[in-house]
């Protein structure tokens, strides 16, 4: 066995914030987004293994939410946008019976970061972007197992998760991610040689740099293997995801990052691997369906029977794998530059990312001008000063700087590129009157 200090995540540890052996009391944020509902599915078919007592979400969909509440029989819903509160009140007297009690309403920018902090066993944060950080802090700090989907939270606040998580607090949801924990159950972390993380590719693998130019959003939200949430789903097409997802299993397993190498496996079948110093490789494979992390988060040690489907070996299947195009897709390298880098950078490198998504899902910005500007963003930004003393109001401002910064260096590009198509547009007005001379 090493003697370093264990990692933030490691199979051989259990935590057990509540002896018993009921049902355990379960938070779910972000209950109505692609993890929250397949979440809900799991738990729905495991009555005796797991019980909701709370869900947040960010108020865009109350009817769901209320209905989800209804039928858990939760004791806590939380939104963050107060001014959802009377659709989420109207939602629910109409789920609800008359009589029937009504669950309590927890409402505002720290409604999700309140609702983590209450009485419950495991929290799975399946809120979307590095708003979940308050969430995941709130959750260690209150003693709960964190069953942790929003990788965003870890990879924008490393330093002040690790300072506050037990060993064996964190359960990683990230589908790569319970594969490398499932895998490293397999021997000792002195054993352990590499972490090979795997990726679809997503909907573009195998095309250039060139090819990448015109792409649009509906041809980049169509992942081919897994359905998600359109943030994820983008950043799957960019190979952002895989970028955070490298950062992601540094922090958690705290292997170096020359040490994590990224694979392209298309058919999303084995969802990463760890290499053993004897020569061994370790896989984890499964059909692509989340809930089966979902699955290890909420029960670990312990596995739920069915929780996803399982391969069907009577059926011939194909299996491949090839090596990541750095120059169609930078983003896994940039993303090891900021990670090495730690402080304020990967807080850097991910919001100006999900303003630079938002953007081009809008029309802003096209396909590679998301890692061109989030490149712009992280170079400008430079060596960040902060080093392990990281504070959470250090990544808020660097957050905010980075956002307000990605969206003028967008603004620029999409002027510049209007005044383009207008010169376009002139020259072949000309061209054509001339023609006609
Ligand atoms: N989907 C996957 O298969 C998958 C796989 C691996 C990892 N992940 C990670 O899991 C996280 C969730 O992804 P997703 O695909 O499930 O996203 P999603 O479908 O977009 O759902 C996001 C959820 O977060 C809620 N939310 C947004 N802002 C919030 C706030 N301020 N407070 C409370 N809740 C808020 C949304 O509520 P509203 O409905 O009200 O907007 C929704 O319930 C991400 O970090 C992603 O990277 C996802």
């Amino acid at each position: 066995m090493s003697d370093s200090p264990a990692p933030l995540a490691d199979p051989h540890l259990v935590f057990d914030p509540v002896a018993g052996d009921g049902p355990r009391d379960v938070v779910i944020l972000g209950s109505t987004g692609s993890i929250g509902t397949q979440a809900i599915d799991l738990v729905v078919r495991n009555p005796d293994r797991f019980r909701v007592t709370g869900l947040s979400a960010a108020g865009g969909r109350v009817e769901l939410l209320a209905e989800q509440a209804r039928r858990l029989r939760v004791r806590t819903v939380a939104v963050a946008r107060e001014d959802a509160v009377p659709a989420l009140r109207e939602a629910l007297s109409t789920q609800y019976g008359p009589g029937e009690p009504l669950p309590e309403i927890l409402a505002g920018a720290d409604a999700a970061t309140r609702l983590a902090a209450s009485e419950c066993h495991t929290v799975l944060n399946g809120i979307t972007g590095s708003i979940g950080l308050a969430p995941t802090l709130a959750a260690l700090e209150a003693g709960r197992t964190l069953a942790l989907a929003n990788k965003e939270s870890l990879i924008v606040g490393g330093p002040l998760v690790k300072a506050l998580a037990k060993p064996g607090q964190i359960i990683p949801v990230d589908s790569e991610h319970a594969a490398l924990f499932q895998a490293l159950a397999s021997g000792t972390r002195a054993d352990v040689r590499k972490l090979v993380v795997t990726a679809s590719g997503g909907p573009f693998r195998g095309r250039t740099k060139e090819e990448l130019a015109n792409v649009a959003p509906a041809d980049a939200l169509a992942h081919p293997t897994w359905a998600m949430g359109p943030v994820i789903t983008v950043n799957s097409a960019t190979l952002v995801n895989k970028g955070l997802e490298v950062i992601e299993a540094h922090l958690l397993y705290d292997i170096p990052f020359a040490r994590i190498e990224v694979v392209v496996h298309p058919q999303s079948y084995v969802h990463s691997m760890v290499e053993f110093t004897d020569g061994s490789t370790i896989a984890q494979a499964t059909p692509p369906d989340m809930r089966g992390p979902i699955a290890i988060g909420l029960g670990w040690p312990e596995r739920v029977p069915d929780a996803a489907p399982a391969f069907d070996w009577s059926k011939a299947s194909s299996w491949e794998f090839f090596p990541l195009d750095n120059d169609a897709f930078p983003s896994v390298g940039l993303a090891r530059h900021v990670g090495e880098l730690a402080g304020t950078a990967p807080a850097v490198f991910n919001a100006a990312n999900e303003e630079c998504v938002d953007a081009f899902l809008k029309g802003a910005l096209p396909f590679n001008g998301i890692m061109d500007t989030v490149t712009k963003v992280v170079e400008e930004h430079g060596t960040p000063s902060t080093g392990t003393s990281l504070t959470v109001a250090d990544v808020l401002e660097a957050e905010t700087w980075a956002r307000a910064r990605a969206r003028e260096l967008t603004k620029t590009q999409q002027t510049q590129q209007t005044a383009q198509t207008v010169q376009t547009t002139q020259t072949a007005q000309t061209n054509t009157a001339e023609a006609r001379a």
